[in-house]
């Protein structure tokens, strides 16, 4: 290795990681740097995807794992540590989709996770799911690409939650979220604008105003009042249904 950091190194020379061994999918330099200053020797660390940040996990020394359904990475991951004079012996790659390996997997608590493997929805959320109980208290994922809707709903839906804090956005794509307690959210939905504002886009066109109107109008405090002085009597408990 030469004394040029490792992130600057690879901006240099993005390695073909990706695709057919000619493509770079790599995380943004920002976040590349972040964990190339985070991650400290014997951290236990594990990232859905794999490519430029598992070499960072290896240089660093981390006892890491990288989930990926591409047999390949591995060997251009591997081969690329080899040309940089890096050991990937304390990396496992788990082959396969996150959300076969991930609950598959022995748990061990986990002091960073990277979640940067399949961006389409539920994908990113699932990853979260899983690893959120293996984390520990203190610990730190980077969600990466959190301007996709997929990964911008679970950044929300953290921001929301008292075992969640959202330490620091790196770059304009990747977020750092701490977990600070154990905890399940919410089973309610209490309000918060989880993949954006609430609305009726599933509806037909047409009939889209009218349920807007007419939500907002008994969401009210004066429509709920209203509503409820008309089922007085009917013997139910009615609560808000959005
Ligand atoms: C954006 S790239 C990851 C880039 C990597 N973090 C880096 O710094 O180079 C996305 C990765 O997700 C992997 N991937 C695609 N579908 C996946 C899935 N269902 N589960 C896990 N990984 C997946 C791809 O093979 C690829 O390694």
């Amino acid at each position: 290795m030469t004394d040029t950091p490792l992130t600057a190194n690879l901006r240099a020379r993005p390695p073909g990681l990706h695709g057919a061994g000619d493509e770079y999918w790599g995380l943004a330099w920002a976040a590349l740097e972040w964990l190339e200053r985070n991650v400290e020797e014997g951290m236990q660390t594990l990232e859905t995807g794999s490519g430029s940040s598992t070499i960072v996990f290896a240089a660093k020394g981390a006892d890491h794992v990288a989930v990926t359904p591409d047999p390949s990475e591995e060997k251009r991951i591997r081969g690329q540590c080899e040309l940089l004079g890096i050991s990937s012996e304390r990396v496992t790659f788990r082959i396969g989709p996150s959300h076969e390996v991930l609950p598959a997997l022995e748990p061990r608590p986990l002091d960073i996770v990277l979640v940067d493997g399949a961006h389409g929805f539920p994908y990113p959320a699932l990853d979260w799911w899983f690893l959120a109980p293996q984390l520990k208290v203190g610990g730190r994922m980077l969600i990466d690409d959190a301007y996709m809707p997929p990964v911008g709903a679970l950044v929300d839906s953290l921001r929301a939650q008292p075992a969640w804090q959202i330490d620091e956005t790196v770059g304009h794509r990747t977020v750092v979220v701490r977990k600070i307690a154990e905890g399940l959210p919410s089973f309610d939905w209490g309000g918060e604008r989880v993949g954006g504002r609430m609305n009726f886009r599933y509806l037909p066109a047409a009939e889209r105003g009218v349920a807007a109107v007419r939500h907002r109008v008994f969401s009210s405090r004066l429509g709920l009042r209203a509503v409820g002085v008309a089922r007085r009597g009917s013997g139910l408990r009615w609560r808000k249904s959005g």
